[in-house]
């Protein structure tokens, strides 16, 4: 197993401990660094999930999922998803999270939002940042709590696949009503205000959209992941 990785899931580690807390700027820094240079042959993966024929058996869905690394309680989780190209994962959230997003094989764009002050309570106005597109090249896209932490994320023309680290890890599905709870919530966008180069859009919850689903694949977690 590649040593990338785990000095990944060392540093996502000491990044996400409170025990840290004080030297997080320079411990996420660090991370990303790390993250940055992760490429497809440090994970050990069957490159076939990555190919245009994985998406062309039937019934396959537009995503698949590849679960590394989550535990109950643990401070971060890592996974893959692998997209068909052309599919574009509907507009979510992350609340409350750290997030960073390596792409790993293929060309995704990635549109995020970052949420503004509304007169309105409950109400959500972002602003929506430049597209970025990411290859195996380019350094991983990051999100926090306060910036771009809304995003939908388009392969571009072929399958394309992102590692991420979320930190904290969304919520059990079971737990999503709880108070504090990170569920990941789907939206729709309607213009607010536009000016320009970075136009205010107002959000609007909707149910998951029934283009978006997943099929997942296991991962043979490495000893040290254990
Ligand atoms: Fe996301």
């Amino acid at each position: 197993m590649s040593s990338v990785l785990a000095k990944i899931f060392n540093q996502a580690e000491i990044t996400f401990s409170i025990r840290n807390s004080d030297a997080y700027k320079q411990n996420f820094m660090l991370l990303k660094k790390l993250v940055d240079s992760l490429v497809f042959s440090d994970l050990n993966l069957n490159p076939i999930l990555f190919s245009k024929a994985a998406f062309q058996v039937k019934n396959k869905a537009p995503c698949t999922f590849i679960n590394l690394y989550e535990k109950q309680n643990s401070t971060f989780s890592m996974s893959i998803f692998i997209m068909n190209g052309n599919y574009k994962m509907p507009l979510h959230d992350h609340p409350n999270m750290c997030g960073l997003l390596r792409v790993i094989s293929g060309q995704i764009k990635v549109e995020s939002y970052t949420r503004i002050k509304s007169d309105i309570e409950d109400e959500i106005l972002v602003k929506a940042e430049e597209p970025k597109i990411l290859d195996e090249l380019s350094a991983s896209a990051v999100l926090f709590p306060e910036n771009s932490n809304f995003h939908e994320i388009t392969a571009l023309n072929e399958p394309a696949a992102f590692f991420d680290i979320l930190a904290p890890p969304y919520s059990d599905y079971n737990d999503s009503m709880e108070p504090g709870s990170r569920h990941c919530s789907f939206y729709k966008k309607i213009m607010f205000e536009n000016c320009g180069k970075s136009p205010i859009l107002k959000l609007v919850k909707i149910d998951v959209p029934d283009h978006y689903y997943c099929d997942s694949v296991a991962y043979k977690q490495p000893d040290f992941m254990r």
